[in-house]
């Protein structure tokens, strides 16, 4: 059988591992499986973690590390996460590596053979947190991905001509529909390269902490030219390349649907075969970011409940490809139902009813043609979502077919037919309820692999369950006479409340030590902030220039506020039942200027207004008594 091999994205270590990594490497980790299942011989997951650039370079420093040792630190952090998680990583790469600088510098060599590299110069806007040259920003201006300040650069660069990719790009999209999903993400990568493709630089002067161009002192290669290859030098001279599939977040699309595909056709490499862009994992329904302090890390949530608790809830509650919502609530909650009422419940009693009246041995097949159709196909279907990655809908098949046994069950009544001696009907029962078990616990694997072996190994089987393949699968392949195991439980019923106290407790131990590792001297209590923590706060005054209704929202104005800088904030504010919008122009607000720019209500808001906010009264902007010039900082 051919082989498979699969990639999750190259993590930054400027920021320690939380549960957006662990997300699309459970992800990674429970495709991986699922491939191995249907027979794909061998199945490598390369991860690893992305090491150069001024952002890593800014985070040594303030943790008053040099790069090399802060990175060798940061890396082992993501590489333990996943040994904690019991993550089945092949190729952990580190784009620091020797053989991996190697790889780059090869892949350069090939795209300049080709006459795709070209020297330019370069005055501009520069965002340094996203890596990425801001074209239509001007000096002032926030970095419109991130809303981060940008900064000017000028510098000499090695240019890559990707506008010369722009048709065969768009030929390719079309010629090879399923090369990105899902299909809305395609969407938007063919919009884009539609607009017209510039030339990227792919080299930077300005930067050390970088893998020099050979003979070409003082350029690194980008960052991003050096970590897309990271794919490549994973697995350099083992014949694996082209990896089969990327699976990334969908912020970090366009570098791999539009840059990686002209890089590999200048050099004359095969392309990947397909990309899978995921969501994001919000966190009550705000997304997480280190800035916002409400990020979740694995560790305390395994250590809590398994870390099958987690993939599973991961993977249960969003849907794949979509932007889904993180809950500690939410998470205890499918667990109890899903995992402890529903396959656990359905494991116990089956193995408990075996063991009081067949003496421990799988009963005489071939189980109740009813069900074994429904099994069936509810394979065929769950088996049908996995291939498109639908987690989610596949594990709602396979719990349809967890509740159309425990209805069988409960149908039948073993426990009344032991009383009246049917035998033979007794059997039928449980021989269904045991091979349904089989299948389902086959069919859950990839994705909690911990519980599914421990119920496997209960239902008698020898052999692991890795060794599992989709064909045996079908009905009827669970022998009579198999000895089981005595039942102990898998997933015992948590209570909420504690369980979420502990999982939070565990999370505020972490992110200290997490913060420690990165060289912030924490709060000693973990409910206070720091200074640190509060100069991040960009607070301005500004002078509101004018102010008018939102069509659609009468809560909203939309404001535009001078804060002296070169245009007016665009701002939406929820002011518009406390002060006439009339009243406002010429008054001096306080605005937070450097709050990442969001949409509402199609119009753009640069920032937010303070205003005490009184309960169940309207909103009271703040101001000052003595007068105070546009611009200027509160600290
Ligand atoms: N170093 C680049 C990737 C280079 S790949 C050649 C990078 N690193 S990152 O550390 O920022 O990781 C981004 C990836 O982490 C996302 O694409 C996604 O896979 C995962 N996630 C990080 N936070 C996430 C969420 N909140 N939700 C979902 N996934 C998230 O970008």
């Amino acid at each position: 059988m051919s082989k498979y091999y699969l990639t999750t994205p190259i993590y930054y270590v400027n920021a320690a591992p939380h549960i957006g990594h662990t997300y699309t490497t459970i992800a990674a980790d429970a495709i991986k499986r699922l491939k191995r299942m249907q027979g794909f011989e061998p199945v490598i997951l390369t991860t690893g973690t992305d090491e150069h650039g001024q952002k890593i370079e800014r985070a040594a420093a303030a943790a008053g590390r040099s790069p090399q040792k802060f990175t060798d630190l940061i890396s082992q952090e993501f590489r333990k996460q996943w040994e904690v998680l019991g993550l089945q990583i092949d190729r952990f790469q580190r784009t620091t590596d020797p053989k991996h600088a190697k790889v780059v510098q090869d892949l350069f060599d090939r795209c300049v053979k080709s006459g795709y590299v070209y020297k330019g110069s370069y005055t501009g806007q520069y965002c340094v947190f996203d890596e990425l040259y801001v074209n239509e920003a001007k000096p002032g201006d926030p970095c419109p991905d991130c809303g981060r300040p940008t900064e000017t650069v000028t510098e000499e660069n090695f240019y890559f001509k990707l506008s010369a990719f722009q048709e065969r790009l768009l030929k390719f999209y079309e010629d090879n529909p399923e090369f990105i999903r899902p299909e809305s993400r395609r969407n938007e990568v063919i919009a884009f390269v539609k607009q017209g493709l510039k030339d990227v630089s792919i080299s930077r002067t300005t930067i050390k902490w970088g893998i020099p161009v050979a003979n070409e002192a003082p350029h690194v290669f980008y960052v991003w030219f050096d970590a897309l290859s990271t794919y490549m030098s994973a697995v350099e001279g083992e014949g694996l390349w082209p990896a089969d599939l990327h699976l990334i977040g969908k912020e970090i699309l366009r570098f791999h649907a539009v840059y990686w595909p002209a890089f590999l056709w200048a050099a004359d490499l095969p392309l990947p075969r397909k990309l899978f862009a995921h969501g994001w994992l919000l966190f009550e329904n705000d997304k997480m970011s280190k800035s916002k302090g409400n990020m979740v890390r694995a560790t305390p949530i395994k250590e809590a409940l398994g870390a099958d608790a987690l993939r599973y809830y991961l993977l249960r509650e969003v849907v794949f490809g979509q932007d889904g919502n993180f809950s500690y609530d939410a998470l205890v909650q499918r667990y109890n139902s899903d995992l402890a009422n529903g396959l656990g419940n359905l494991a116990s009693r089956t193995l408990a009813l075996i063991h009081q009246n067949c003496g421990g041995l799988i009963p005489n097949g071939p189980g109740d043609p009813a069900i074994a159709q429904t099994a069936r196909i509810a394979v065929d279907s769950a088996l049908d979502s996995y291939e498109w990655l639908n987690f989610s809908k596949a594990l709602e098949t396979i719990w349809t077919l967890i509740s159309a046994v425990d209805k069988f069950i409960v149908e039948r009544a073993p426990w009344n037919l032991a009383k009246s001696g049917d035998t033979a009907r007794l059997a039928e029962t449980l021989y269904t309820a045991a091979e349904a078990l089989r299948i389902v616990t086959a069919l859950v694997f990839p994705v909690i692999p911990e519980s599914a072996a421990k119920i496997w190994a209960q239902l008698g089987f020898r052999t692991p369950l890795d060794a599992i393949r989709t064909a045996n699968l079908d009905w009827g392949k669970l022998a009579s006479g198999q000895e089981i195991e005595p039942a102990s439980g898998v997933f015992p019923r948590a209570d909420v409340k504690t369980m979420i106290e502990k999982m939070k407790e565990g999370e505020a131990a972490e992110l200290v030590r997490q913060q420690t590792l990165m060289g912030a001297k924490p709060a000693a209590d973990p409910s206070h902030i720091t200074i640190d923590d509060f100069i991040k706060v960009d607070l301005r005054v500004g002078e509101v220039k004018s102010a008018n209704a939102v069509k659609g929202a009468d809560k909203l104005l939309h404001l535009q506020v001078d804060i002296g800088e070169p245009l007016p904030r665009s701002i939406v504010a929820g002011i518009a039942l406390a002060y006439k919008p009339e009243a406002l122009v010429g008054r001096k607000v306080v605005i937070v200027a450097n709050l990442a720019p969001r949409k509402l209500r199609g119009l753009e808001s640069q920032g937010m207004i303070v205003a005490a906010s009184l309960e169940g009264g309207n909103p009271v902007l703040a101001s000052f008594l003595e007068d105070v010039p546009i611009g200027a900082r509160l600290k």
